[in-house]
């Protein structure tokens, strides 16, 4: 049984091919699921319609599991979160749908959570989390930007990216280097055993705080045409890691850059890094070194709450339960939601 005066709050997350729920009690997480879809990895890439159908497959059990590993019933909740955009409009649509009938069905306020506002508040997962406001690079597979977060929910974007998101870059060059979906991971281990400087990809700096990463993705294809096939495979063959190792140093070298001078101009002493690729190992040790030399508090969230999952969601909807910021049932899937 969970303690009954502190909100017990149901997280559920379905935004793109990741099925999760999770449980919030007393501000500390009491479980979290998530089931994540193995059939997109043969397609390269997210099929839309296989993943709202997943979704729809497996939500009700995801949503179960997570009660019971908290040792909750459907009574204990006080509010659930879902998150209604960014996304894929049909995946959204599941859990959105999903979480309305749950909320009018048990007589409980319901959260739409902006699932960017949701990485941002998986800091709030951590031990010690940070006190706003804090800056907070967001790297996902479909958004990179560097946002200002101020108490009630008030976000400041100082600069997004201009045209892939980081994560996009690491899968698109994971497919040029024949690797599986999502590239990130395999780049992330690859990596460890190659030379960064290898070859000097290019940093693209647009301008102010922006990100630009579609240029570094079309040079190391270029770098790759200049080879024949045999050769070709013969470079992959040898110098596979050493090639993972240079793309990746060209992103966090311009992502830490850029935070570094965002960091200066705010005088901010809290950053945060969330988003999948902030489960990035030279990322993380990149951010640690920005840190000690800044003077800041780094937050950066359990690898496990970097990728998509409900924990963040439903420590969102935490903190906009306490805000009074419920939802109507009215509450439509925004694919294109922004922040701030
Ligand atoms: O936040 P997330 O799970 O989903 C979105 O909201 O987009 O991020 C997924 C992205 C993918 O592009 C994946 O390749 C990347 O995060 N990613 C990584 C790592 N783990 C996941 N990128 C680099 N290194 C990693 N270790
Ligand atoms: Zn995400």
């Amino acid at each position: 049984m969970l303690p009954a005066d502190h909100p017990v709050i149901l997280g559920i997350e379905s935004s793109c091919d990741d099925t999760a729920a999770a449980v919030v009690a007393d501000g500390r997480l009491r479980s979290t699921v998530t089931s994540s879809q193995h059939i997109h990895t043969q397609f390269g890439g997210v099929v839309p319609e296989l993943a709202s159908r997943t979704h729809q497959q497996i939500i009700v059990p995801v949503v179960h599991r997570a009660l019971e590993e908290a040792d909750a019933s459907r009574a204990d909740l006080d509010a659930v979160a879902v998150t209604y955009g960014p996304g894929l409009a049909g995946s959204l649509l599941v859990g959105l749908s999903f979480a309305k009938a749950y909320a009018f069905g048990l007589g409980i306020p319901l959260i739409g959570v902006n699932h960017l506002e949701g990485h941002i508040y998986s800091v709030f997962l951590n031990d010690s989390p940070p006190t706003f406001p804090f800056l907070c690079l967001v790297v996902s597979g479909g958004h990179t930007q560097i946002v200002l977060v101020e108490d009630g929910f008030e976000h400041l974007v100082l600069g997004r990216t201009r045209d892939d998101a980081a994560g996009e870059a690491f899968d698109k060059v994971a497919k040029l280097l024949d690797l599986d979906y999502p590239g990130g991971p395999a780049i992330d281990r690859l990596a460890k055993a190659g030379d960064p400087t290898f070859h000097a990809f290019p940093r693209s700096r647009p301008g102010g705080y922006d990100f630009s990463f579609s240029g570094l993705k079309t040079s190391v294809l270029y770098y790759l045409n200049e080879f024949d096939t045999a050769e070709r495979a013969a470079l992959l063959q040898e110098h596979l890691p050493d090639l993972s190792a240079s793309f990746q140093q060209a992103i966090v070298d311009v992502l830490i850059d850029t935070l570094r001078r965002a960091v200066a101009e705010t005088s901010v002493d809290h950053v945060a890094i969330v988003g999948g690729v902030s489960a990035n190992s030279a990322l993380r040790r990149a951010a640690e070194e920005l840190a000690r030399e800044t003077r800041t508090e780094l937050h950066v969230p359990a690898p496990e709450h970097c990728v998509d999952n409900a924990a963040m969601i439903a420590m969102t909807g935490r903190f906009r339960l306490a805000a009074g910021r419920t939802s109507p049932l009215t509450l439509t899937a925004e694919p294109n939601l922004k922040l701030g």
